[in-house]
């Protein structure tokens, strides 16, 4: 019987739960939206996720596969999907655990998870409402609860998402592959915006390098040691007392020549800043958010306060277009002193002696503009995108001319529009390590392409093993941070002896060398949602046998890392070919393999993103079987909004080899207005080696072997 007759039945027979006649639309082609007949959009919507029109247009084709049963009890809305025991599913967010998420289950909660200790690490920082299915032949589904109230997916006979609030819609995307999935999501729920290019660099953290004499003392030892890095990161103790928007007058007494220090040095500094704010009737953002009405409010409609780090805060209500615009306008002073980025943290919201370490379910939020008022059990898992949303604004108001970077620990769906993100307090402990990278993917499956986790491990100390074969592979995660708590043993990529020092610059050396290619990886992601760490069964959707392969990925299409602990990886069908860099260093380094058809745009190694260029280029080549290869550059100023005008460059390689003697290379820009004068060189990669040909200004090539 099936399932729907069945609990119908049950509905008849016990009265409840009441199973709802629904309706359908075909928004777009591949696009398909379910209503229950008693879908509540006044609780439901507007949708923070969604920023697309979905539109009732037509009913759906007679076959439409993937098709909802929902059920309401109690206000409580659950829906089910049936689905064929043979299709594989991920995304769900940030979740630990393997890959394919078949059998797995999470809550979507946003949780201060220290550990990922809490509820068995099935409630993390973030929630996504979203299952992506691929199916044997490669076709794909993607299934998104549009609503942000508790709910838990349940991933086992079928899909179940069972939420505490009111009848939601879903939405569900059907395409051929799951790429074309993951582009019709990003329609639906926005892209990232092009980020600065030092977001892209190596980055140095810890809670918290202290007093700013250390963080000086940081930059140099970068610096003299030759080891690339960007930004330089300041945790909570720079704050006066955990007073948001505050500095410490012993240890941070001048921000702003601390700031200016670093950018003599090539680096950017990126600051912290929490959403409670102290109850301290002395504190001046105190004094404007209680005057200002700001604060989000206790069930009877008074301030309410918890506890965070500064002591008892009280927390900014982002659902208020007032207090967004008030906290957007605490950033105008505070990135004066030159501050380059922000760092929103604890805003699940933690709450140390709150009911499960956040702010009560009954909580109220007052809501305005387009945001009805509302309890905190519909709004706590946004308050972190909203919290974001305001910061991002704060910061291009100050800053209109740079493209602004904030790094958020909680989020959305469809956060990817206004912050980066981090996997939170993970552990340095091997299963941490090889846990990152089906974290990071599916993270990167729900919609955001920048994340990645705590290179070395946030708690605990990492060995100098572990460390040399963390940032071995860290190097190559979309963002890549090493950052670590205030109770462990130093973590910069020096501090575990010279052997893992060298190996830490390779890798960095690595990650800089390929930037050309990493940012159009990072254009690619803001232009089509594409994610830019993949995996490895996105090279071949029909080889099953990739499906669930956790221990390699890839690195937009054309490039496939192997970590170097990895055994017995499922290899795409293909001549892969490793790239032998100059260094020899090949106890740690993550294996890099060139897909054959690809062509990859490599730099020279860079201190930091201050000195990157695409003036000389190497083209590191693997022809296909039938002798062709092509691969892409996008290019602009890596800052600022001119490429919106024209001021980029797209360009094309086209490579021919002719028998086992020559490769013709062809270089053509197909978009953009910008012109710059590039020389190339020819690297064709065969059998463990590197051919070359001479450097060339020409826009064709050729290498004769
Ligand atoms: C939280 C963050 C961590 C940070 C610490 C102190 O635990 O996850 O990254 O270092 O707070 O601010």
């Amino acid at each position: 019987m099936k399932k729907f007759t069945l609990l119908y039945i049950l509905a008849l027979t016990a009265c409840l739960p009441a199973v709802f006649a629904q309706s359908s639309s075909l928004a777009e082609s591949g696009v398909a939206v379910f209503y229950p007949a008693d879908f509540d959009s006044i609780n439901t919507l507007p949708s923070l996720a969604i920023i697309k029109d979905l539109p009732k247009r037509d009913s759906l084709p007679g076959d439409w596969a993937i098709k909802p049963e929902f059920v309401t009890q109690d206000g409580k809305t659950s829906v089910h999907f049936d689905l064929n025991a043979n299709i594989d599913l991920y995304g769900t967010g940030e979740v630990i655990g393997d890959l394919r998420r078949n059998g797995a289950d999470v809550t979507l909660w946003n949780t201060d998870n220290y550990e990922y200790g809490k509820f068995d690490g099935k409630q993390l920082y973030q929630a996504h409402p979203w299952v992506l299915g691929v199916r044997p032949d490669g076709s794909a589904f993607g299934i998104l609860a549009d609503n942000s109230w508790r709910q838990e997916i349940r991933l086992d006979v079928g899909v179940d998402i069972i939420s505490e609030g009111p009848a939601f819609r879903v939405i569900v995307i059907e395409k051929n592959s799951p790429q074309e999935v993951m582009k019709s999501l990003a329609d639906l729920t926005g892209k990232m915006e092009m980020p600065p290019l030092w977001a892209l660099g190596y980055q140095q953290s810890r809670y918290s390098y202290f007093p700013d004499t250390n963080v000086k003392e940081l930059a140099d030892g970068f610096r003299s040691r030759n080891i690339p890095a960007d930004v330089i990161w300041m945790d909570i103790d720079y704050m006066d007392g955990f007073r948001v928007f505050t500095f410490d007058p012993e240890g941070f007494p001048d921000p702003k020549s601390l700031n200016d220090y670093l950018h003599a040095q090539d680096f950017k500094s990126v600051y912290m800043i929490d959403p409670g704010v102290k109850q301290d009737s002395l504190y001046s953002v105190y004094q404007e958010g209680s005057a200002g009405n700001h604060w989000v409010l206790d069930s009877l409609g008074k301030e309410y306060n918890g506890e965070v780090w500064p002591g008892q805060v009280a927390f900014p209500d982002y659902t208020r277009p007032e207090t967004q615009k008030w906290w957007a306008s605490l950033y105008t002073d505070f990135m004066n002193l030159g501050i380059d980025g922000v760092w929103n943290d604890m805003n699940e919201p933690a709450v140390f002696d709150g009911p499960g370490g956040s702010m009560p379910d009954h909580n109220i939020h007052r809501g305005g503009g387009d945001l009805p008022k509302d309890i905190h059990l519909r709004y706590h898992n946004v308050y972190g995108l909203l919290m974001v949303r305001s910061s991002r604004e704060g910061i291009i108001d100050v800053n209109p001319d740079k493209r602004p970077f904030v790094l958020s620990r909680a989020n959305y769906i469809g956060g990817q529009r206004y912050a980066a993100t981090w996997t939170g307090d993970n552990s340095a402990t091997w299963d941490n390590l090889k846990m990152s990278i089906p974290m990071s993917i599916n993270l990167s499956l729900s919609g955001q392409p920048f994340n990645g986790p705590d290179i070395g491990g946030f708690t605990k100390s990492p060995s100098a093993d572990l460390f040399g074969n963390w940032i071995a592979l860290g190097a190559y995660y979309p963002f890549s941070r090493n950052h670590t708590s205030n109770e462990t043993e130093p973590q910069e990529p020096w501090a575990f002896g010279e052997e893992i020092e060298n190996v830490a610059r390779t890798a960095i050396n690595r990650r800089y060398r390929l930037l050309p290619y990493l940012y159009t990886l990072f254009h690619e992601a803001a232009t089509t949602g594409m994610p830019i760490m993949r995996p490895t069964f996105f090279a071949d959707i029909e080889d099953e046998n990739l499906r669930e392969e956790q221990q390699s990925f890839l690195l937009g299409e054309n490039l496939l890392i192997i970590p170097r602990w990895a055994e017995d990886v499922q290899m795409p069908e293909g001549d892969w070919q490793q790239i032998p860099f100059e260094e020899t260093d090949d106890t740690y380094q993550a294996i890099v393999k060139l897909r054959d058809g690809a062509i990859v745009p490599m730099g020279p190694v860079i201190q930091s993103t201050e000195d990157y260029s695409t003036a000389k280029m190497t083209l590191l080549i693997n022809t296909d079987e039938n002798g062709h290869a092509t691969g892409s550059l996008y290019d602009d100023a890596g800052e600022g909004f001119e490429y919106q005008n024209g001021e980029f460059a797209e360009l094309k390689f086209t490579a021919k080899q002719k028998g086992n003697k020559k490769v013709n290379v062809k270089i053509e820009q197909v978009a953009g207005a910008q012109k710059a004068a590039r020389e190339f060189r020819i690297a064709l990669v065969k059998d463990n080696q590197i051919i070359y040909s001479d450097w060339s200004s020409d826009d064709e090539l050729t290498l004769k072997f």
